[in-house]
């Protein structure tokens, strides 16, 4: 069908939502719609939103103002604008968010994106605002079409060098300060035939990394290819033989999942990066239990003391909160002294939120704002400190780096170590989609940049 309209699509929130983005992207490309990146222009508006803390449900409020005006504008020159909201908000809210913000026509939760089109189609033939937020298991995946297959641009450089792909969806864990259980649903693991089919055609856009998505990614457990259950470590093996890629990652994983054979992968699949993204939350096991995390500060330590052995240069990565109702500041020395033992390649920590419906909320000891603050810049101090060391680390030092895109400067390109970090390097936009040894000149906090080896 040819393009006749434009859509417009934001995206809040995890990376989850990011592939999720992508794919409602190509089920609107297949019914006519070209994607935009100037919002004036679109037909249609659809937000990806995240309800994880409150500050990402309040941005998305605002945003809609922001949409309400561009909408009205349009209308006085002759325009229609469908607004679809989509994501964890919509599945928290759901026809509370048409309340609030009237622009609003379709509100599509998180396990009904195959059903969008025929959604936007209904609102516009009844003129009616439409709200979808059934929880069917597995049946997006099977409703949404295949990945589309894109060969090189123009100039013969690869579209896409590393991709999601989500493999579990939904967390029966229930941390008592989280919403993703409520928002995304009981646990569903993909199965493998699947994804392999899935990364077949992501390898044809020149894909070469997959990072494997889930709410709790490691908790995987889908269908085999011979009908009986497969963890992750068998997945992670069975894609590595995927023609085509090289490079394979996963997202996020829950200490309690962390098995034996997951670990073990780290040891003898090659194409595992050695990179370990595993949230601890907190170093204090009172506030750990507070929180049904269901592992100790000691059971986390020993879960990286083996991956460490399995593979002696594996980054760690962590989430933290601090804050959690009833935190003392005893407990949160407990996390300062966790991350101290540990050394963080890199972490993302935040500040408790408060979320409607879950039980921290209802907890009497609420830690008051400044306090949170404190803690939050006393343990940014601390966790920047290690991401600074671990790139220094580097200087000097040569390693393969996947490029994956052009920098902000002309004829520099930007690409990731193994251990994920930014690697920048001067280098002809051929080299977009390949593996290069570079040798690490310098490194900041958040970046390395350095010199493409024999160039
Ligand atoms: N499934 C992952 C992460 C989900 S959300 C896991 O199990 O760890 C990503 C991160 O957001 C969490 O790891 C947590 O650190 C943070 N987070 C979740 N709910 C929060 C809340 N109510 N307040 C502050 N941070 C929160
Ligand atoms: Fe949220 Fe906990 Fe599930 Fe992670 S494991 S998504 S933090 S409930
Ligand atoms: Fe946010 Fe939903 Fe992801 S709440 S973090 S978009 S699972």
């Amino acid at each position: 069908m040819p393009a006749s309209k434009k859509v417009f699509v934001k995206t809040y929130g995890c990376q989850m939502n990011v592939y999720d983005s992508e794919r409602m992207t190509e089920a609107l490309a297949a019914s006519g719609y070209a994607e935009t990146s100037q919002i004036e222009t679109a037909d249609l508006v659809v937000m990806n939103t995240c309800h994880i803390r409150e500050r990402a449900v309040e941005k998305v409020y605002s945003e809609l103002g922001k949409v309400r005006d561009i909408r009205d504008a349009r209308r006085a020159r002759g325009l229609d604008t469908q607004v679809v909201v989509a994501g964890c908000v919509a599945q928290a809210e759901g026809a509370e968010i048409i309340a609030r913000a009237p622009v609003v026509d379709v509100v599509v939760g998180p396990q009904s994106y195959h059903r969008l089109p025929e959604l936007l189609y209904r609102s516009r033939s009844e003129a009616s605002r439409v709200v979808e937020t059934q929880f069917p298991d597995g049946e997006k995946f099977a409703g949404l079409p295949d990945r589309s297959i894109t060969p090189l641009r123009g100039d013969g450089s690869v579209q896409q060098a590393s991709a999601f792909l989500t493999v579990q969806e939904g967390c029966d864990k229930f941390c008592t300060f989280c919403v993703v259980p409520y928002t995304r649903g009981s646990e569903y693991s993909r199965a493998v035939s699947d994804l392999v089919a899935e990364t077949e055609r992501l390898v044809t856009r020149g894909v070469r990394e997959i990072t494997l998505l889930g709410q709790n990614v490691n908790g995987y457990h889908g269908e085999g290819l011979d009908g009986r259950t497969w963890s992750l470590a068998r997945l992670i093996s069975r894609i590595a033989e995927v023609d085509g890629v090289d490079r394979l990652r996963y997202m996020t994983s829950h200490p309690r999942d962390m098995t034996d054979d997951l670990i073990a992968a780290h040891r003898d699949q090659p194409k595992l990066m050695p990179f370990l993204h595993l949230p601890v939350q907190s170093g204090s096991d009172r506030i750990l239990a507070a929180m049904n995390r269901k592992h100790t500060a000691k059971e986390y330590l020993e879960i990286l003391h083996r991956a460490r052995t399995a593979r002696p240069d594996i980054a760690i990565s962590t989430d933290i909160i601090v804050g959690f109702p009833g935190e003392t500041e005893k407990d949160f020395a407990a996390t300062l002294a966790l991350i101290e033992r540990v050394g963080f390649a890199q972490a993302y920590s935040f500040k408790y939120s408060s979320r409607p419906g879950t039980p921290a909320a209802k907890i009497d000891d609420q830690i008051p704002e400044a306090v949170k603050a404190e803690r939050l810049a006393r343990l940014q101090e601390l966790l920047d400190g290690q991401q600074t060391r671990f790139n220094a680390n580097f200087v000097g030092k040569t390693v393969p780096v996947l490029f994956e895109r052009k920098g902000r400067s002309s004829g520099q390109l930007v690409g990731r170590s193994p251990y994920l970090q930014l690697v920048h390097a001067d280098a002809d936009s051929a080299f977009l989609g390949r593996i290069v040894p570079v040798e690490i000149a310098a490194a900041g906090q958040n970046s390395l940049a350095g010199v493409i080896c024999g160039l």
